[in-house]
């Protein structure tokens, strides 16, 4: 008998999707599908911050833990999405009124305590994203505000006081959108490693368009892994509507554009060293429950799954690309 082909069984690394945790309750046609393609997963939502932590003395950890122990009893890998980031911030961050001494209580004490809950069963973070402005700059979050640019160092330092085991990452969007802010980005991971920070990966987001050129999207790759560290590419979705065409329809013409741009960024992964592929996490399941279209506020079909959990066009190109 001939093995059905899913993602998982058919891609050289691991294939991840961001899961919203409703859905994965509630949708069983969402969780079989999650069930059968894919062995690794990210939570879209409820392991950030506000999701987390919505007071300063109290912590929800049920969706976290439900989609967890999802992950083990289905044999999935779990990313850890985000430790640290300017948003998703409950108003009790937001409004914290503190010295220096007790901002930076409240980062490490929210990361350790995030950690050490998932220890064992998280097995890498996301520990700081999107701390870099497009034009190369840092960007002026609440957490530079009070604390500097180097808590970015010390919040990786916390993560592996809580659990040594765990892969840290930086996890940032835009190394494809040109030499500035990518630049940037390995900079700052460059200078946390040589300072001897534990830093183990980039996170590549991806969230990119059709018209994207070849040229940016493999030099985001490549760029990335000439660093030495484990590259993520760890919210892929491709728009096909970036400029919010409000009477925009999907169309065959614009699907085998979108698989090509697929397969072109598979190809480009698949091409560097195996022991730096931590593998590729698409940012929501299918097209019916993509941010992007809600996010932005116009049709879109950014994902290999169509709006009835259908393989389009996009997903024989990510297997065409190895
Ligand atoms: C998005 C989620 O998909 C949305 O549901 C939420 O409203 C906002 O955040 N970069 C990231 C992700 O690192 O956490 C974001 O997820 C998408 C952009």
């Amino acid at each position: 008998k001939i093995e059905e082909i899913s993602l998982q069984k058919n891609m050289p690394f691991p294939m991840g999707a961001a899961i919203n945790v409703s859905l994965l309750k509630s949708n069983a046609n969402y969780r079989n599908l999650v069930i059968k393609e894919f062995n690794s997963v990210t939570a879209e939502n409820a392991m950030k911050f506000a999701s987390l932590h919505p007071s300063k003395d109290t912590y929800i950890w049920s969706d976290a833990d439900y989609l967890v122990d999802f992950a083990v009893a289905n044999g999935k890998r779990v990313h850890g999405h985000t430790l640290n980031w300017y948003q998703s911030l409950p108003d009790w961050v937001k409004n914290f009124q503190g010295t220096t001494a007790e901002w930076e209580n409240l980062l490490k004490t929210h990361i350790q305590t995030v950690v050490g809950h998932f220890k064992g069963k998280v097995v890498s973070w996301d520990v700081v994203n999107e701390a870099v402005n497009e034009d190369g700059t840092m960007r002026n979050s609440i957490w530079v505000e009070k604390l500097g640019v180097d808590y970015i160092g010390r919040a990786f330092q916390y993560a592996h006081e809580a659990d040594p085991n765990a892969l840290l990452f930086y996890n940032d969007y835009g190394h494809e959108f040109g030499p500035t802010k990518r630049t940037a980005i390995l900079n700052l991971v460059i200078g946390l490693k040589n300072k001897g920070i534990p830093i183990d990966g980039i996170g590549i987001q991806m969230h990119t368009r059709v018209t994207q050129t070849d040229a940016n999207l493999t030099a985001a790759i490549a760029t990335a892994a000439a660093t030495g560290l484990k590259v993520h590419i760890s919210e892929i979705d491709i728009s096909l509507n970036p400029d919010n065409v409000q009477s925009m329809t999907y169309t065959t013409a614009l699907g085998e554009q979108q698989a090509a741009k697929y397969k072109t960024i598979v190809q480009a992964y698949n091409a560097i060293p195996k022991s730096q592929q931590f593998g590729i996490t698409q940012w929501n399941v299918t097209d019916a429950d993509s941010w992007i279209p809600s996010n932005y506020k116009r049709p879109d079909w950014p994902l290999p799954f169509d709006a009835q959990y259908q393989r389009k066009a996009a997903y024989q190109g990510i297997l065409d690309g190895v």
